[in-house]
This record gives structure tokens, C-alpha cells and sequence, in this order.
């Protein structure tokens, strides 16, 4: 336990109708923040969180506004509103929502027409970063630190994925193909239709998924590359594999039963949505994970007490020049200057 104690702030997190987001909604509040909660329909996420027994009509604890991370003019729009309503800087940013859609036949596609699950995970969270970067650099939130009371970074925290993550094993899974970005020609031609990969090939729904986790990745290198001066720390996490949450709603009904068996009795990666939320406010606001440019794990297969650890990241994630390309395509496309 750490003898280090900062105050709890204000939270803006994507995604809190269900599973790792909900969860993390309620470690947050436990921890005594204000989490405001960014949905495509905040009434769901009101339903979710009263169900979870958290406070009910209480924005000073507990508030939710509308956001389609998958429409780019939504998230300006629900960025408008945010900073309108905010009474001071916002303290953190969980980029959380996300959607997997492995057996599409063919592509969706957003408002702006890109893939959907490249818009939603990957291009809506760019942007939103983009809006969100200059009140996190405001930030200022007290720090004890066992004689004397200093400032505490804010922290903008992405939900990372071993999938995407070709240094370790689950990243190397071949079932559709790994996280792979190519020579980035799907974003260079635009991402809109008939581009559906950021490597301007065939369309795979399950690697469309993986893809845009690795874009998530490769945004908080970049991002702690180009900002490592400011006050604001850039972090993933893994937080282990969640196997019941509802991100696996579209694979087959017996993948949904056996999954989470299979990594409680077999891997031993399972992780509950309890222990997952947790793990994400720690990630957020203990000053132990207050450093910039890490992702967070504590394994693969869990250990009882296990320790996070900074977890040693791919290439593909770490590579400066695909960084810098992604970044600057990602621009273009959200059209954020
Ligand atoms: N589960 C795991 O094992 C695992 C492992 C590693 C990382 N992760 C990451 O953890 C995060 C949360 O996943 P989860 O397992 O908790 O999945 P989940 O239960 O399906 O939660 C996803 C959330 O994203 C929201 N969302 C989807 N599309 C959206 C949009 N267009 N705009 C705003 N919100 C939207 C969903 O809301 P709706 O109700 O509106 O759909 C839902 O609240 C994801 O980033 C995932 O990649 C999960």
C-alpha cells in the first residue's frame, strides 16, 4: 500500500452500459470520483448503473451524457455539451467503449463511412482525445505525499487488448489473422467504402476488431511520444481476460458458453467484470500507475495477489514512423484540425 494519496477528481468514460466500463463506473465512485459516463443512449447506462445499486440522479457523483463514439459530429457535439457543463478541468479520460462484430459477411458502416468497428473504436476515441487533451492538461489534483501535498498528473487511460498485442501469445493468434496494419494503404485511401482494413485488404471482421485495438495501443504511445512534457499521464491497460462480459454478444452461443470455462479452468486468464473495473480505477487514480507511455498487465493467467507490471509491447505497437502515420491519417480522417 502506498503511502501516496491523491484526491479523487472528475471522470469522463466511454462505454458503461455493461461489463468492464460499468464496473469500473462503480470502483471509481467507490473511490469517492466524480465519473460522468459517455453512452449512445445514457439511459441505458443510468438503467445499468441503479441496477449496480449507484447513485441515482446525483450528478455531483454520478452523471451521463449522450455520445456516439461511432458519428464523428457526436462526439464534437457531446464534447460541446461536456465542457460547457463542467465546472472545472476534467481529471481523467477512460477510452473504454468498444464493439466486436466477428461475423459480419460484409462491412458496416459509420455516418462518415468507415468501417464501424474502426470508427467506433479506434477513430471516435482519436477524436475525442483530441477534444478532450487541453482540459486534462488543466488539471489539478492534490497529491499527499507523506510530508507534504503536491500536483497529481491526470491520466488518460485506454483499454488495451492482449489480442492486439503480437509480443505475447494471444497476440499471435492466427483465427482470423493478428493485428496487423500493413502498409497503412486503407487509411491512405481514405477508410471509406470500398476500404474496410487499415491494410487496404480483404475485409475480416474479427481482425477489423483487433486492428482498431491496435491503432488504441499505438494512440497512447504517440500521443506520450509527442506530450511526454505535459502533465497528463498516457496509459493502456490490460485487464485481463473478461470473458463474460457482453463484448462477445455476436459469436456463437457455444463460443459464449465455453470461453469463459475455458479461461477459468484452462488458461487461468479469467478475470471477473468486478475485478476488471477495479483494476481500470487503479489505473486511473492510484499514484503508483503514474506513468506515462506504459501499458498496464497482470498476466495472462491470473495469480492470486498478482502485481501489475509494465508489459513489453510489439512493434507494431511501438514503431515511431507507423506511429506518426497513423497519427497524422487519423487527423486527416476525424478531421480534428
Ligand atoms: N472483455 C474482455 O475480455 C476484454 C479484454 C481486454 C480488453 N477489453 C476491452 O475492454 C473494453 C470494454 O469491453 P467489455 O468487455 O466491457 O465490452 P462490453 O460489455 O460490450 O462494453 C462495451 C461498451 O461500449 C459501448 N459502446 C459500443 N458502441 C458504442 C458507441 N458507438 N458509442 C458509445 N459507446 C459504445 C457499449 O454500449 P451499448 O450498450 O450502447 O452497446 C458498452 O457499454 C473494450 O475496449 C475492450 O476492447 C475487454
Amino acid at each position: 500500500m502506498s503511502s501516496f494519496q491523491s484526491a479523487p477528481g472528475t471522470v469522463l468514460i466511454t462505454g458503461t452500459t455493461s461489463g468492464v466500463g460499468l464496473y469500473a463506473t462503480k470502483a471509481l465512485i467507490d473511490l469517492g470520483w466524480k465519473v460522468i459516463t459517455a453512452n449512445r443512449s445514457p439511459l441505458k447506462a443510468e438503467d445499468a448503473a441503479v441496477k449496480l445499486g449507484l447513485p441515482f440522479r446525483c450528478p455531483n457523483q454520478l452523471d451521463h451524457i449522450y455520445l456516439d463514439l461511432s458519428d464523428l459530429n457526436s462526439v464534437r457535439e457531446g464534447v460541446r455539451n461536456l465542457l460547457d457543463s463542467l465546472e472545472g478541468p476534467l481529471d481523467a479520460l477512460v477510452c473504454n467503449a468498444a464493439v466486436y462484430m466477428p461475423r459480419l459477411a460484409k462491412p458496416m458502416r459509420s455516418p462518415q463511412g468507415y468501417e464501424l468497428s474502426m470508427a467506433t473504436n479506434h477513430f471516435g476515441h482519436f477524436l475525442l482525445i483530441q477534444l478532450l487533451l487541453e482540459t486534462l492538461s488543466n488539471s489539478k489534483r492534490p497529491v499527499w505525499q507523506g510530508r507534504s501535498w503536491s500536483m497529481e498528473s491526470s491520466r488518460l487511460v485506454m483499454l488495451g487488448t492482449v489480442t492486439a498485442n503480437y509480443k505475447e501469445l494471444g497476440g499471435k493468434i492466427p483465427i482470423p489473422a493478428p493485428a496487423d496494419l500493413g502498409d497503412l494503404s486503407g487509411f491512405k485511401q481514405g477508410f471509406a467504402d470500398p476500404i474496410s482494413m487499415a491494410s487496404g485488404r480483404r475485409f475480416k471482421p474479427g481482425k477489423a476488431y483487433k486492428d482498431s485495438k491496435l491503432c488504441n495501443m499505438i494512440t497512447i504511445q504517440e500521443l506520450h511520444r509527442r506530450f511526454k512534457d505535459s502533465s497528463v499521464v498516457f496509459s493502456s491497460l490490460y485487464p485481463g481476460c473478461v470473458a463474460k462480459t457482453k463484448l462477445f454478444r455476436n459469436t456463437p452461443k457455444i463460443f459464449q458458453w465455453l470461453f469463459p470455462l475455458f479461461q477459468r479452468f484452462i488458461t487461468g486468464g479469467f478475470v471477473s467484470e468486478t475485478l476488471a473495473g477495479k483494476r481500470v480505477a487503479q489505473v486511473v487514480s492510484s499514484p503508483e500507475f503514474g506513468v506515462s507511455g506504459v501499458h498496464w498487465s497482470w498476466g495472462n493467467r491470473q495469480r492470486k495477489d498478482g502485481e501489475q507490471f509494465s508489459q513489453k509491447l510489439s512493434e507494431r505497437i511501438t514503431d515511431p514512423e507507423t506511429a506518426k502515420n497513423v497519427w497524422d491519417f487519423s487527423m486527416q480522417l476525424v478531421k480534428a484540425n
